[in-house]
């Protein structure tokens, strides 16, 4: 069956350019790596932080294999998150992106892709952070 809705235009502008396209190197000690999957559909989004000593986000990135949801989503998200502090993008909710692309209850599943990739990056960066905190302290 034909699907009529057709996306709305701001999911079609992040899709034609999306933002923050690329890749840091994950061995940075300042860069957090989350790579996170859709079971629902097998999309992959890999999502990218850099931070300062403080834990500000100075940079972020993302390369997505997924739906034109998914990608405009984990643009968005690179976008909002870049100049927060750690801390506080890990409180954005695949909500507030859904609801700022208009994204169908049907493709809600793309955006909490963005927000698990952000927790998960985040995640890394700390795990990383306290592993050579403890490898000092030794
Ligand atoms: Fe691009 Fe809002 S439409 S971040
Ligand atoms: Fe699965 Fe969009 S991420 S359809």
């Amino acid at each position: 069956r034909a699907q009529t809705r057709a996306y709305d235009k701001k999911v079609v502008e992040h899709f034609d350019n999306p933002r923050n396209v690329g890749s840091f190197d994950k061995k940075d000690m300042n860069v957090g790596t989350g790579i996170v999957g859709a079971p629902a559909c097998g999309d992959v989004m890999k999502l990218q932080i850099k931070i300062d000593e403080e834990g500000n986000i100075v940079d972020s990135c993302f390369k997505t294999f997924g739906c034109g949801s998914a990608i405009a989503s984990s643009s968005v998200a690179t976008e909002w998150i870049k100049g927060t502090h750690m801390d506080e993008a890990v409180t954005i909710k695949n909500q507030d992106i859904a609801k700022h692309l208009n994204l169908p209850p049907v493709k809600l599943h793309c955006s909490m892709l963005a927000e698990d990739a952000i927790r998960s990056a985040v995640a890394d960066v700390k795990a990383k952070r306290e592993a050579s905190a403890q490898a000092k302290a030794a």
